[in-house]
């Protein structure tokens, strides 16, 4: 049988360099030569499995605060770079990940860009984000949206450093070219809406009289832990369990019933104490954020040990198996939503 370029590259000859060699010349190149790299039979992204322990990134931010103010860097972040990727400032193929951290008195200004944002909470006691003019006080394990093209700052009103896990979808918009951003003129936003108005207004199983949505992104800007956390520990008590999930939900937009974010997926996943799940793998890579308990990925041919805050990625096709000896949550976000309105995404359990 012919071997495909598939599999592998042709033999090289002579007359075939020097043919490749003119091919050059005219900005063109033979196809049979990189086929098997840009036509995978599986996926082939080059990130690694990768982890950032939050014992080693917390004090290296909080550096940070001392070497930069929240005014002068527009975000004080330290971008999580995939180790396979480096240099790419992704966390992933499609997706940034980022620590942010934002001093006591401090404000971010206000500024939008068409990349779209969340924000999952790792520390925070008086800490803010504002959106489209309503503010919501941050707490650990909230998950706030930034929808693409909406204003929003951030501030700290406390006396203790606010810190979160951003992903954006940067590498998406910007794969596609399409990335724009701009301050907002004179100073901080207007707050022209009351806290907490999102959540009552959609948050409830309602939704205003005949409305109709003006984006395709969740109109509630924070998902409160305390009500998710409530939700995994009643289900997780009259189960089932998954065998590879434990307890997992999605982040929902109540208009549609579809994901929070068009570009991301946000998850929430209870394992409960002494779970050894059975290794799952799916085309989405997925960023782990641990929002309780201590546990044990493996991903592939790594094993990563984590606890509270600690970020892993398990990159796309990778089988993954967690491990728990007591309970544990896990926040989890990945491009699904756009892997699926493109009929791509595929999904094993084992
Ligand atoms: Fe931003």
């Amino acid at each position: 049988m012919i071997p495909s370029a598939f599999d592998a590259r042709p033999k090289s000859s002579t007359r075939r360099e020097e043919y490749h060699q003119r091919l050059d010349t005219k900005n063109a190149a033979p196809l049979w030569e990189v086929l098997a790299g840009i036509v995978t039979p599986e996926p082939r992204s080059g990130c690694l499995p990768a982890l950032w322990r939050f014992d080693e990134m917390r004090p290296l931010l909080l550096e940070a605060g001392e070497l930069i103010s929240a005014r002068e860097a527009e975000r004080r972040v330290l971008v999580l770079e995939n180790p396979g990727i480096r240099g790419s400032s992704q966390i992933t193929q499609s997706l940034f990940g980022g620590l942010q951290l934002v001093m006591p008195g401090e404000t971010a200004p206000t500024h939008r860009h068409t990349a779209s944002a969340l924000r999952f909470v790792i520390e925070s006691e008086g800490g803010y984000t504002a959106v489209e003019g309503e503010r919501t006080t941050m707490h650990p394990g909230d998950f706030v949206v930034t929808p693409p093209w909406a204003f929003h700052d951030h501030g700290n009103a406390a006396g203790n450093p606010v810190i979160w896990l951003d992903v954006l979808d940067i590498p998406i918009v910007n794969q596609l070219c399409c990335s724009f951003a701009e301050h907002y003129e004179g100073g901080p936003q207007p707050l022209t809406r009351p806290e907490g108005d999102s959540i009552e207004r959609y948050g409830a199983n309602m939704v205003p009289l005949e409305y109709q949505p003006t984006g395709l992104d969740s109109p509630i800007f924070s998902y409160p832990y305390s009500r998710s956390r409530e939700t995994l520990d009643r289900l997780s008590r009259t189960g089932p369990v998954h065998p590879c999930h434990g307890v997992k939900m999605q982040y929902v937009n109540p208009l549609t019933g579809g994901y929070a974010m068009t570009t991301i997926g946000t998850f929430l996943q209870l394992l409960p104490g002494g779970f050894a799940g059975h290794p799952y793998r799916s085309t989405d890579a997925t960023i782990y954020c641990v929002a309780e308990g201590h546990g044990e990925s493996t991903v592939g041919d790594h094993v990563f040990s984590w606890g509270p805050h600690d970020v892993f990625v398990v990159p796309s096709w990778h089988p993954v198996a967690h491990k728990t000896t007591s309970e544990a949550v896990l926040f989890s976000a990945s491009d699904r939503p756009v892997q699926k309105l493109l009929h791509l995404w595929r999904e094993q359990a084992f």
